[in-house]
Order: structure tokens, then C-alpha cells, then sequence
């Protein structure tokens, strides 16, 4: 098929379909989901209540009770959130109630992916700016000198970032807020295993927005809810770009009910955070792996070469274990990563034992 037609976009030429990695695996561990699911007793809850809905009916458009449950919760109301088909959705909706051709949005080098395909699909120039290559700190100036442009409109920060797992300095965040004149969206999609939220600075300041997300901490993936926080202005702005009966009703239902019972959860959240600074303890035991520090569901860990991330990518997965490599080419070539999602403690000691074996049989360039 030839793309020099008239009706093709010239911004999509190079943007290749969104790769989600689907191979078969006995243990998954590369999307950063809750290895242990959902209670039993929620699980029953939802399908009690689903035999009820009306599902010939478009669903509520605004996800009303859903938002009043979390806008509540947070001391806000239902004017300050907007519920999406997971966090994705919501990217995509505030690039395009916030920029548009010759616009700029920022983020840092690494964060998360989703932030650069939605621009490029919304027409928006994109710019990142690389972390501090050893601690991963954020460089507060650098995005500033590019957010203070005319034409930059949306800062995006992964707060804890990922894959990097680690927080940046609040009052660098702060400052970029205060001082870059853009719309900030703080993505907080791994709250819950780090608990440090800009959600209470919402009242302050008329230019920041917080994402959040059911897909990690209130296993919720598979049925795509996330929400944004922000003052009523940037919600409305939002809501004139958003499909009308977005969010289906099942889903919704399913949100409410986990929300709703949040309290249960926190066994598996804490499990993971337990599991996850055993997995970084005994990661860093083996030799030539290092996992860095992290606050979220997932472990950076630095493998050296990327004959060496290959080669402990592809020698997991004929163990049936699916783990995420991660290459960024603002990392020197010497530095390749896997990013690996903290399982059940059954599945981690699978992974590790498999860590060992790969370290042992052979031979790396020491990190
Ligand atoms: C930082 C960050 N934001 C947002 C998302 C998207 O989450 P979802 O669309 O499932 O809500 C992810 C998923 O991995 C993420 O890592």
C-alpha cells in the first residue's frame, strides 16, 4: 500500500503500532500488575451487583458515583475528576485539550512511553530531558528552560517514576509548577507502594494535575480505569475532548466496588512492598546485577550490556518467566536494564533462582 495518499497523517509515518510483548509465559512479570488479583469476596461482590446492571443502556457518562466515591475521598468534588479507560485515555485526552500543532510537551529521559506516542498522535513536538544518569534526580532547570517557551503547554512527571521506580525532590516539582507556566501532570500511577501524593496542593495551584490509576495497586488492569484530579477549569477543558460515555459500565461498577473496599487491599499491597525489598536485597547479591531503589511495584535492574539484557531476557523467557527490557538511548551503551514486576513470593523465588543460575553460567563484563 503506498502512504504518499493524501489521507494519511504525515506525523504517524514513522510511529509503529504500539508492541505489547505478547508471548507465552508461565510467570508474568513485565507489566507491573497485582500478582495476587483481586479478593474472592470483592470479586463476588462485582458479579452480584453486575446482574443488575442495565446493560442495553449507555452507561453513566460521567462515571457519577465512581467520581463522587474518590473526589470525596480526597476532599474534593466531583468537579475536581474526570474518570478514564485507564490513566492512557487520560493522557491522550489532556494532550488534546492542552496542545496542539506547534505546541511542546516535556517530560524526563527515561519516564513512561505513553506520554511520547499520544504527542506524536496529537501532533504536539516532544522533548525530554535526560535524568541525572546515576541517582536518576531530576533536572528541574532543564525542564524549565524548555517549559518557559511560548509554545510548551503540558510538563508530564512520573512521580515515582518509571521504569526508574524512585521519586524526584518535591520541591523541584514544585518549582516546575511554579516557575514553567504549563499544565503539570504529576502521574502517580504507583501511589499506593510509595504513598507521597501532590493530590492536597490541588487547591494551591490552578496549573497541576494528578493522575491515578486502578490498573496497579487495585488490580484492576484488565478492565481499564484511571482518574484525574485537577481544579474544575482543566477538568471541564478536559471533558470537552473526551468520548461521551467513555468508561463502560461494568467497569465502573468494578471500580466502585474496589474502591469501596480499598481497606482489603492493603494486605497485598504491603506483601508487595515487603516482597519487593527482598527481591532488591537478594538481586543485588548476585553478581553483575545491580536493582536500584524503588517505590513502586517494580525493581530496575542493570544488566550492563545489551547483549547481556538479551541474553537474561531470552534465557527467563525460555523459563517461562516475562520480564520488560528497557533501553533508552539517553543511557550510555553500556547500561542496559530489565524491569521487572515485583510477583508473589513464589514467583519471585522462581526468579531469583533463575537469576542465580543465568549469573552463574555465564560470563559477564563485570557492571
Ligand atoms: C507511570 C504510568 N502511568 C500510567 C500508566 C498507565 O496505566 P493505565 O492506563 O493502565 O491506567 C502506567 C502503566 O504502566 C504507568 O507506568
Amino acid at each position: 500500500m503506498k502512504k504518499n495518499q493524501k489521507f494519511f497523517r504525515n506525523c504517524l509515518k514513522e510511529l509503529k503500532p504500539y508492541d505489547p510483548h505478547q508471548v507465552p509465559y508461565k510467570i508474568k512479570l513485565n507489566a507491573n500488575e497485582n500478582p495476587y488479583g483481586l479478593p474472592g469476596e470483592i470479586i463476588e461482590e462485582i458479579l452480584r451487583k453486575a446482574k443488575k446492571l442495565e446493560y442495553s443502556r449507555y452507561p453513566d457518562a460521567n462515571s457519577e458515583k465512581l467520581s463522587e466515591l474518590i473526589s470525596s475521598f480526597w476532599g474534593l468534588t466531583r468537579d475536581n475528576i474526570i474518570i478514564g479507560n485507564g490513566s492512557d485515555e487520560l493522557i491522550d485526552y489532556l494532550i488534546k485539550a492542552f496542545s496542539e500543532k506547534g505546541r511542546r510537551a516535556i517530560t524526563t529521559a527515561p519516564s513512561f512511553a505513553m506520554y511520547k506516542i499520544y504527542s506524536i498522535v496529537n501532533n504536539t513536538n516532544f522533548v525530554e530531558i535526560p535524568l541525572d544518569q546515576n541517582n536518576f534526580s531530576l533536572n528541574e532547570d532543564g525542564i524549565l528552560e524548555e517549559a518557559k517557551k511560548e509554545d510548551s503547554s503540558l510538563v508530564f512527571i512520573a512521580y515515582p517514576n518509571a521504569p526508574t521506580g524512585n521519586y524526584f525532590a518535591k520541591d523541584k516539582i514544585i518549582k516546575i509548577i511554579e516557575e514553567s507556566g504549563c499544565l503539570v501532570v504529576v502521574d502517580e500511577a504507583y501511589y499506593e507502594f510509595g504513598g507521597k501524593t501532590f493530590a492536597p496542593l490541588i487547591s494551591r495551584y490552578n496549573n497541576l494535575a494528578i493522575l491515578r490509576t486502578f490498573s496497579k495497586a487495585y488490580s484492576l488492569a484488565g478492565l481499564r480505569v484511571g482518574y484525574l484530579l485537577s481544579n474544575p477549569e482543566i477538568i471541564n477543558e478536559v471533558k470537552k475532548v473526551k468520548s461521551p460515555f467513555n468508561v463502560n459500565i461494568f467497569s465502573q461498577l468494578a471500580a466502585q466496588i474496589v474502591y469501596e473496599n480499598k481497606e482489603i487491599l492493603k494486605g497485598s499491597i504491603k506483601k508487595i512492598i515487603e516482597e519487593r525489598e527482598r527481591l532488591i536485597n537478594r538481586i543485588n547479591k548476585i553478581l553483575f546485577f545491580k536493582a536500584h531503589p524503588s517505590q513502586t511495584n517494580f525493581v530496575l535492574v542493570e544488566v550492563g550490556s545489551k547483549e547481556n539484557a538479551d541474553l537474561v531476557y531470552n534465557s527467563l523467557l525460555e523459563q517461562g518467566i516475562l520480564v520488560q527490557t528497557v533501553s533508552d538511548p539517553v543511557f550510555s551503551s553500556s547500561r542496559y536494564f530489565l524491569r521487572i514486576t515485583v510477583g508473589s513470593k513464589e514467583e519471585n523465588d522462581i526468579l531469583l533462582k533463575e537469576l542465580e543460575n543465568i549469573s552463574k553460567n555465564l560470563s559477564f563484563t563485570p557492571l
